[in-house]
Formats: structure tokens, C-alpha cells, sequence
């Protein structure tokens, strides 16, 4: 992010692609906080690169016409739930497969005729965490984990966020993790709140051995659940929730234009 000019704007739309909807917001940069309500839509089926973008163009189109929006040529940044190298899609867990090998950020910034920079979802719910959020000010390793569709992880150590970090991937007892772990697995498996905490407790245990976090964050919808199963947890770090709980995605994605480095 270092080579990218400084917007000059004190605001930027920042937009959440999800498996199940697409939210957007203005977002106040030096805040890190939404301005105004989020708008959301549906993720289209089959959520192919020209459907997201159509609906990614209908949500900033319907931003762009607010008062209080960015400049009309004003950057957009947008949280995708792959692994995205240099604006590449290079994986597709929980989305369609074409989208492996897209140039997220040219698609984008073609459809919608303004520049767009894309990044993974955890990790920008992971940059707005670390800026403003629960992990603001933490020494060490500060790791958000985000429970949705899949299990979604970002590395803050010192301030800095190592992107693509895959924690969802690890496996486990011969399991993806995010198979046996995420908030749909829950849901799949008819869970009880009992029976997903004994499921998070092996993920977080593994994780807390491998990396000595000094936190945890947990961020994505689940994290309003967090009474349900937080206080079964038991681990050496402390573990809390996302200070933007949902909308941590659509501030860290805006955020990559108000940094000068990562
Ligand atoms: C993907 C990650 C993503 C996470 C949460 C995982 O399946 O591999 O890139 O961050 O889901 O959406």
C-alpha cells in the first residue's frame, strides 16, 4: 500500500462481499467509522465476477448519490473473501471458481469507472480492527478471526497486518478447519451453542499454540452471538469481539485509502 498515492478525502466507500450479501458504506477515514446507514444486497446466484460487480456498481451508485458521499472519482475498496495477491483472485473457497485468476481490481475499477483496490476480507476487517478498533495500540501478535461461511483470519503484529493469512485452511483432526469451525458449520450440523464452543475450542487452542497471540478478535456476523460461546472458551489469551462487529469489512476496505502504509 506504500506506492499508493494518499486520497485526499477524508471519507471513502468501502464495500463487504460475503457469501450470502454485499454491504457498502461511507466510511470517515480518519474515524474509521460509517457514515450514514450501510446499504445491502444480496449476493447474486451464481455469484460470478460480472453478477458481483453489477451489484457492487448498484451499491456505490446508490452511496455516490448521497450528500455526504466522496468526490464522484474517488477510490473505492472492497474486502473479498479469497486470497488476493497484487488485486488477484487466487483462491475460491466460498465463491464461485471463475473467480480464480480474476483481476478483482481491474474489473472493478473498469465497471465502475473509478480506481478500486481489493483485499481479502479478514484482512480488512483485520486493518479497521488494528487502526481503531479492539486491537488498536496492541503490542505483539493481535490475531482477528472472523466466523461467517468460512473462518476468515488476520496477523497484526506490532500495528502491521501480514496479509493472506490463512488460518481457515489449517487442518485439524483431518478437517479443514472452517468446515468443522465456521458459524455455517454451526448451523449445518444443527449445533448447539454447548456443542460449537467445544469446536471453537479445539480451532483456538491449535491457533493459540501455533502463533502466542497476545489477542484474539473475533469479527463477522457471530460476534453479536458472542454471550453463546465466548465465555465457554477457555484460553491463555484473551479473546474478545470486533469493536465494528459486521461492518469491520467495509471500514478496513475504505481504509486502505487513508494509509500511507499498511
Ligand atoms: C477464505 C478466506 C476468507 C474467509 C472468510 C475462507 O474460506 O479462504 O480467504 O477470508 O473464508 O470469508
Amino acid at each position: 500500500m506504500s506506492e499508493r498515492a494518499l486520497n485526499p478525502s477524508p471519507t471513502a466507500i468501502g464495500i463487504d462481499i460475503g457469501g450470502t450479501g454485499i454491504k457498502g458504506g461511507i466510511v470517515d477515514l480518519s474515524a474509521g467509522k460509517l457514515i450514514g446507514e450501510r446499504v445491502r444486497i444480496d449476493t447474486p446466484k451464481p455469484a460470478t465476477p460480472a453478477a458481483v460487480a453489477e451489484v457492487v456498481a448498484q451499491i456505490v451508485s446508490e452511496l455516490a448519490a448521497r450528500a455526504e458521499a466522496p468526490e464522484a472519482q474517488g477510490p473505492v475498496g472492497v474486502a473479498f473473501p479469497a486470497i488476493i495477491h497484487r488485486g488477484v483472485a487466487r483462491s475460491a473457497a466460498n465463491v464461485d471458481k471463475s473467480w480464480i485468476g480474476t483481476d478483482v481490481d481491474a474489473l472493478f475499477t473498469e465497471r465502475l469507472g473509478r480506481t478500486v483496490h481489493v483485499m481479502n476480507d479478514a484482512d480488512a476487517a483485520g486493518l479497521a480492527e488494528a487502526r481503531f478498533g479492539a486491537g488498536e495500540g496492541i503490542e505483539g501478535t493481535v490475531l482477528v478471526i472472523t466466523l461467517g461461511t468460512g473462518i476468515g483470519s488476520a496477523l497484526i503484529h506490532d500495528g502491521v497486518l501480514v496479509p493472506n493469512v490463512e488460518l481457515g485452511h489449517l487442518e485439524i483432526d483431518s478437517a479443514v478447519a472452517e468446515t468443522r469451525a465456521s458459524a455455517s458449520a454451526r448451523e449445518r450440523d444443527e449445533l448447539s451453542w454447548k456443542e460449537y464452543a467445544k469446536r471453537l475450542q479445539r480451532f483456538f487452542s491449535h491457533v493459540e499454540f501455533l502463533f502466542s497471540p497476545t489477542l484474539f478478535i473475533i469479527g463477522g456476523g457471530i460476534s453479536k452471538r458472542a454471550e453463546d460461546y465466548l465465555p465457554r472458551l477457555s484460553l491463555d489469551t484473551p479473546i474478545t469481539v470486533a469493536t465494528s462487529k459486521n461492518n469491520a469489512g467495509i471500514v478496513g476496505a475504505a481504509l486502505q485509502w487513508g494509509l500511507s502504509q499498511p
